[in-house]
């Protein structure tokens, strides 16, 4: 009898528990007797020339702690959904209908798409064009619908605390005020966590911008009662009420993409301008999408890509896996990207946040 085949790709940025989505994805459709085809670098892979790979037990092995993506991934590229603060692009229909054709003509059954936001809006428009298309949420941003959280989310938190880790000490040692930019865009989950668990005592969000003054005013209160530094943790899309998003300068590869960057400069500039207090700024950048990831994304990503091959079997195109109350089901993708998941200003965390003394700079 003929084998069922079915792919599978990594897409947009790159995020520990890739490889342990891989890992499970291989393994369960293994099991059920499907063969697994791998594209490399996401989407571009389908195009000519088409780059796959057999995926077996042997090439999965022992692949599940480490980070990246054994298939290469991209952000940039032919097949970019999303631009900007989350603006739809529609993909050329010769670029859809190649892919097609390369999914037809290796007989595939349905393809996994790991992506994010853009990403899974990628798959939606492939899924129009006649692919069978499966979804698996990746972000370290945790930032999409439907789904209470994304593996490699937990990896950028524990190296956000890492780092207020180390840092406390030194801002400690020299009485400075220290100013964290984490990535994130234009949503402050990972601002707000890693703040929250590495004892930030400011903390800078997207969703409620900011007052200088009100963070010049609490850093020095906390001088005058005698607390040597101040921790301010800024996510790179937080911005003054009265200013703009901070953005790089250099080109975008991607018309319409922007690159956030610059807001922890500007923070510690102005910061230290106003209470005449000594200000250093870190921006960790990739370091937070770098390295292995924790037990719990290894974990996430398994459980996702198990489940991603369950939808297979039921026949749940459309849809992608999603976690909810400890536990992983489908949801039509197309209510995952209708818009990002930001953080409620209202809600209990940020809350907990200001009872425990946080300022936002509101
Ligand atoms: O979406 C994930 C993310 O890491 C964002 O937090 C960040 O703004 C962006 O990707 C950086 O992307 P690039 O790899 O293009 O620098």
């Amino acid at each position: 009898m003929h084998q069922k085949r079915i792919g599978v790709l990594t897409s947009g940025g790159d995020c520990p528990g890739l490889n342990a989505v891989l890992h499970g994805v291989v393994s369960a459709a293994t099991t059920r007797g499907f063969e697994v085809l791998g594209f490399f670098d996401g989407y571009e892979g389908l195009l000519n020339p088409v780059r796959y790979q057999r995926l077996d037990a042997v090439s999965v092995a022992h692949i599940s702690h480490l980070g990246g993506t054994i298939l290469g991934t991209t952000n940039r590229g032919r097949f970019v959904a999303k631009v900007g603060a989350g603006k739809k692009s529609l993909i050329p229909r010769e670029i859809l209908q190649q892919a097609r054709e390369t999914y037809l003509g290796l007989g595939l059954h349905a393809l996994v798409c790991i992506g994010g936001d853009g990403s899974l809006s990628t798959s939606l428009q492939l899924q129009q064009a006649g692919v069978n298309v499966v979804g698996v949420p990746k972000t370290i941003d945790n930032d999409i619908l439907a789904t209470a959280s994304t593996f490699g989310f937990d990896s950028a938190i524990s190296c956000v605390v890492d780092s207020l880790d180390r840092l406390h000490t030194t801002a400690r040692s020299h009485k400075r005020i220290m100013v964290v930019e984490t990535m994130g865009r234009h949503a402050g989950w990972i601002a707000l966590h890693g703040g929250l668990a590495g004892a930030a005592d400011v903390i800078l969000i997207p969703e409620i911008p900011f007052h200088f003054s009100r963070i010049a005013d609490f850093a020095k209160e906390r001088t005058s009662s005698g607390l040597p530094s101040t921790m301010i943790v800024v996510a790179e899309g937080a911005h003054p009420a009265k200013g703009r998003i901070s953005t790089l300068k250099n080109t975008p590869q991607v018309p319409g993409e922007v690159r956030l960057g610059g807001i922890g400069d500007s923070v510690a500039r102005e910061i230290e301008k106003r209470t005449g207090q000594e200000s250093r700024h870190v921006v960790l950048g990739h370091l937070q999408r770098g390295g292995n990831p924790t037990a719990l994304d290894r974990i996430l990503g398994t459980r996702f890509g198990v489940g991603a091959v369950e939808l297979i079997t039921k026949k749940k195109f459309g849809h992608m896996v999603s976690y909810q109350n400890y536990e992983i089901g489908g949801v039509p993708i197309a209510q995952a990207v209708a818009r990002i998941r930001t953080v409620p200003p209202k809600g209990q965390l940020v809350q907990t946040a200001r009872e425990i003394g946080i300022c936002f700079g509101d």
